[in-house]
């Protein structure tokens, strides 16, 4: 009885712990300093999954709740663009039942979710080639993007099905029926010309990146829009990221020193 006792006073002080340093996280932000873009590679489900004896499915639908606080967040600061990679070109290299499992959760997030991230004016982008997803995906984005396309707050893009490599080859073909069809001169190719066919077309580039789960890559993600992009990377897996990182992660980009190959002015 005293063990049962004493174990949950020590996880409501955890607890009280957690609250604690996330209030004080969030008085040292600097409201009108925040990235304008922040992207995350959601890595790490499956060894998060694996470490607890479970499968990687759990994992998987551990990072759903972990987005759903993410995106929470970033409405409540306001942030204007929010790019999240779920699932790579590469990501096809898997096991059938893990691809099903993904993209049923995917489904399943967009469903329940829908009404309240509208309800939070957010609009949701997907990024990268749909065509080539399940039907019922297929069909949940495509729900997702019509009722969410008038909605003015955050700017959520969803890379699904997503490769930079991809993106660029979208963007050189897309110019390149251009050039044909006398719309273009090649002088007149420049990085607007190439920003425009990019999924990200009229968005800024990410100020900040994150990724967790210890891995120091990019995986294909954003190869262009990265270029003077800040990278905040964790050991702490997806499952695990909270408000509490996402803080975190913000407070370290205000401290850095961005000098886009230029000098400091002081
Ligand atoms: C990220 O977690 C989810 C997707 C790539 C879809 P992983 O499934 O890659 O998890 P790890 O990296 O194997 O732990
Ligand atoms: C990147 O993670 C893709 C997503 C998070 C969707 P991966 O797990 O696929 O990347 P690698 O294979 O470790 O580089
Ligand atoms: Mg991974």
């Amino acid at each position: 009885m005293f063990k049962r006792l004493r174990g949950i006073r020590c996880k409501n002080s955890i607890q009280q712990d957690d609250n604690n340093l996330e209030k004080e996280l969030m008085r040292q932000l600097d409201l009108s300093r925040l990235p304008a873009h922040v992207a995350i590679i959601m890595d790490g489900n499956g060894r998060w999954a694996t470490k607890k004896g479970m499968p990687r499915s759990f994992g998987h639908r551990a990072g759903v709740k972990s987005l759903r606080e993410v995106v929470k967040l970033c409405v409540e600061l306001k942030l204007k663009h929010l790019t999240v990679y779920a699932f790579s070109t590469e990501n096809w290299k898997r096991p059938r039942e893990e691809i099903n499992i993904l993209m049923n959760l995917l489904v399943e997030y967009l469903y329940k979710e829908i009404d309240e991230l509208c309800a939070n004016n957010v609009r949701i982008n997907p990024m990268g080639i749909i065509s080539e997803l399940p039907e019922h995906a297929r069909e949940a984005v495509t729900m997702a993007v019509r009722k969410s396309e008038n909605n003015t707050g955050l700017v959520f893009n969803v890379a699904l099905n997503y490769g930079g490599r991809a993106e660029l080859i979208k963007a050189a073909k897309e110019i390149g029926q251009k050039l044909v069809d006398g719309e273009l001169t090649i002088d007149e190719i420049n990085e607007q010309e190439i920003a425009r066919h990019l999924y990200t077309a009229g968005q800024p580039d990410p100020d900040l990146l994150i990724r967790p789960s210890g891995d120091y890559r990019v995986s294909n993600f954003l190869l262009w829009q990265l270029a003077y992009t800040e990278f905040w990377l964790t050991d702490t897996m997806w499952p695990d990221f909270g408000r509490k990182e996402l803080l975190q992660a913000l407070l370290d980009y205000q401290r850095r020193e961005r000098r886009f190959g230029g000098l400091l002015h002081n």
